[in-house]
């Protein structure tokens, strides 16, 4: 079978993924296996290993051995572990990285102030703000130092939170709000290169985020879906995939992506249940 455009343009990159272990990290990990199942390297991270080495055993299986998969622990809301974790972590051969897709993120909580826990502040913006960063620092001298100012793509999963901030999000809808700020300095930053600096922001997913966001708490993270059909992880793993997959000339900056029953942040429509 031939290869379509977006594989021709996908084989022989190295893709790495935070948040792999789970939702729409691991949706990508798959789909990006799926389009170019010929040549491909793709670096699993987050911080449960065991998973993570769930997930490229079953990519093998899907796929087979034309995408190399390498499963590594990294908690990106920890500075000292992303700092140097290219030359730490990854061998030789899988430090070119071509894609970096930022996705690895958390809410904790439904608080509102003056009563919201100092530790779920800090683990919300040490991962999805400062961890997205680090990460992004990490990787971009590996982009910048190839030919025509440099070249390489930056997925960074945002959210509708970051644009429609909600009660009960503040500080979730804050850390989205900053990575959306971040993402457009970066871009208009990097606007003599070739580098790719993308968003990608969900609306409602069904994932392992409610029961995050409620501790382990598997029916209040039902409910939230109740009378709902939200999008799969799936859903935004094509999109990821579809935006790397472009001509190096096309960046789809900036896309929002709902369910059909879903039109901002708290507009859901919701059968009775
Ligand atoms: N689900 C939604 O409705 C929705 C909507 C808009 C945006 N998003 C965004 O989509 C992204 C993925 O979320 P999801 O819905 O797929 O949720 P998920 O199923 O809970 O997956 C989250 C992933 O992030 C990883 N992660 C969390 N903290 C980490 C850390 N400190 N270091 C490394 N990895 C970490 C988790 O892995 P470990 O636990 O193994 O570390 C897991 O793989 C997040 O940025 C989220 O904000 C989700």
């Amino acid at each position: 079978m031939s290869a379509t455009a977006m594989a021709k343009r996908l084989e022989g990159k190295t893709i790495l993924i935070t948040g792999a272990s789970s939702g729409i990290g691991r949706s990508c990990a798959f789909e990006f296996a799926r389009t170019a199942p010929r040549d491909l390297r793709l670096i699993l991270t987050a911080r449960r290993i065991d998973t993570l080495k769930e997930v490229a055993e079953q990519i093998r299986a899907e796929v087979g051995e034309g995408v190399k998969v390498l499963p590594v622990q990294l908690d990106v809301s920890d500075p000292k572990q992303v700092k140097g974790f290219v030359s730490r972590c990854l061998p030789e051969e899988w430090r070119d990285v071509d894609v970096l897709v930022n996705n690895a993120g958390l809410v904790k909580g439904v608080a509102c102030a003056p009563d919201i826990a100092e530790e779920d502040i800090n683990i919300m913006f040490q991962t999805n703000v400062t961890g997205l960063i680090n990460m992004t620092q990490e990787i971009l001298p590996i982009f910048k130092a190839r030919p025509d100012g440099g070249a390489g793509d930056i997925i960074n999963i945002g959210s509708i939170a970051g644009r429609e901030p909600y009660a009960g999000g503040s500080i979730y809808c804050a850390t989205k709000a900053a990575v959306r700020s971040f993402t457009d300095s970066l871009r208009k930053e990097l606007v003599a290169t070739r580098i790719r600096i993308m968003e990608i922001d969900p609306g409602q997913v069904e994932t392992e985020f409610s029961v995050v966001r409620f501790y382990g708490d598997k029916a209040k993270a039902d409910a939230v879906y109740a009378g709902c059909d939200p999008l799969t992880p799936d859903d935004i793993a094509e999109v990821v995939v579809f935006v790397a997959g472009r001509r190096q000339n096309v960046v789809v900056a900036d896309t929002l992506i709902y369910p059909s029953h879903q039109a901002g942040a708290g507009v859901l429509h919701r059968r009775p249940t």
